[in-house]
């Protein structure tokens, strides 16, 4: 299936460990900068499908849902304690400029 990069910030305007949240019409994505390195993946946590791991804590690469706790490897998505998944992105980096991969059919759907 065809990608297309998407840009979804500013390198400068991420601040270490602490995530936000990009609105894509029907989709958020949650980004975090962790040691220089810019992770993001689907706002969704899976355990009741609600958009706040944006909101979660980070330490290390484990991100807990502020929610009920589940936890999260940033670097893959994978569940640290159960078989949930997060949906991730590969992310680029130009200059000031993140972006992530996105498959050609939802380009439309973001701004
Ligand atoms: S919604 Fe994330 S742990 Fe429950």
């Amino acid at each position: 299936m065809a990608e297309t990069r998407v840009p979804i910030a500013r390198y400068s305007t991420l601040r270490e460990g602490a995530g936000i949240s990009v609105r894509v019409r029907d989709m958020e994505v949650a980004v975090f900068l962790r040691d220089g390195t810019v992770y993001a993946f689907e706002n969704l946590c899976p355990h009741q499908h609600i958009p706040v791991l944006a909101e979660g804590s980070l330490d290390g690469v484990v991100l807990t849902c502020p929610m009920h706790g589940w936890q999260f490897d940033i670097t893959d998505g994978r569940c640290v304690h159960a078989s949930g998944r997060l949906r991730t992105f590969t992310v680029h980096r130009d200059g000031d400029d993140v972006c992530i991969d996105l498959p050609e059919e939802e380009k439309e759907a973001w701004w």
